[in-house]
This record gives structure tokens, sequence and C-alpha cells, in this order.
């Protein structure tokens, strides 16, 4: 396993929609979603999109901790999660600001609108089928990495930019209002 350079916002990899797997179980995939497992890990990242890894498909890894779950019966602690070739349903009208960070924006976070309620679909490396219907961080992760394979970064989903900066002071920010 190896640790991957991880793509900065600006590098045009992050801005291009990505394409779609062509055989989710071929040997190069899983060695991909290996090294992103690694990768993910040694960032402390949530998740990670193979775009971000300079790899333009359409997977994304990702892990629910304990202490980010929301107490939804359907928002639980979820291990490493590969999803390849997603699809995502966004559910009800329910959104909420959301604090959240990104690998590619080290340093910076921000509050950002999310569905609290989404269905999504994709397989894994052995095309067995993964996903289903999700709410709060879960939701919100599968979102933002989603994004990532159509090019498009948090800070283009802002809505109060007074609730994006540097992690230090947003972290801040959070503390005062009793956690995010
Ligand atoms: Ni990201």
């Amino acid at each position: 396993m190896a640790i991957l350079k991880i793509a900065r916002m600006g590098h045009p990899v992050l801005h291009r929609v990505a394409d779609q797997v062509a055989d989710p179980t071929s040997p190069e995939i899983r060695k991909l979603i290996a090294d992103m497992f690694e990768t993910m890990e040694d960032a402390n990242g949530a998740g990670l999109a193979a775009p971000q890894v300079h790899v333009p498909l359409r997977l994304f890894v990702f892990r629910v901790a304990a202490t980010r779950v929301s107490g939804d019966a359907e928002d639980v602690q979820v291990a490493n999660r590969v999803v390849i070739n997603p699809v995502v349903t966004l559910l009800g009208d329910d959104v909420r600001m959301r604090f959240e960070g990104c690998l590619s924006i080290p340093g910076m976070r921000a509050a950002v609108p999310r569905h609290w309620r989404i269905r999504y679909e994709g397989v894994d490396t052995d095309n067995a089928p993964v996903g289903g219907e999700v709410t709060g961080f879960h939701a919100g992760v599968v979102q933002h990495e989603y994004d990532h394979l159509d090019g498009i970064l948090y800070p283009s989903r802002l809505t109060d930019f007074s609730l994006f900066g540097f992690s230090e002071e947003i972290n801040r920010v959070i503390a005062e209002r009793g956690g995010n």
C-alpha cells in the first residue's frame, strides 16, 4: 500500500467530471482503493474521492466515526467503505447547514447546506451493492464526496461566507454554537 499525493483546489483534476469505472473488480481498482483508505487515514480525513488523488474515476471512500454521528437510526458508525459508480438521490426538503472540511482545501472549514436525508447506491470491489437511505453525517459526507466526482468543491455550495474560514477560527465558532 502507499500514501497518495492529494490534489489541492485549483488543480484541474478536481474541476472536471470523472469517468465511470469500467470494472470495479479489477486489480488496479482494488489497489487504488487500498491506497485511498491508507491515504484517508494518514490525513485523518472522513472521506476521499478518486479525483483528489489524481485519478478521474467515479469512486470514493469514507468512514463515519462514532464521535460524528447525529443519533439518528440511519446515521451510525461506519467502518471504511468504498462506493464505486455511485448514484445519489436527495430526499425530502430538510436542508441543514453542516460544517465540513476537505483534504483538497487544507486548513479551512465551512458550513455548507446539505440534505439531511439521501439515498445512495453503488458497488464495492466485489460488484456487491452498497448504500442505502441515510441521514446526518453519513448523508453529508456522501454528498460531499459525490460532488468531487462532478468536479464540485464545497466553496461553490456556500451560502454564508461568514461561516467559511480557517479551521482555527471556524472551530471557535462551532464551539460557541455548542458543537456542529
Ligand atoms: Ni473533499
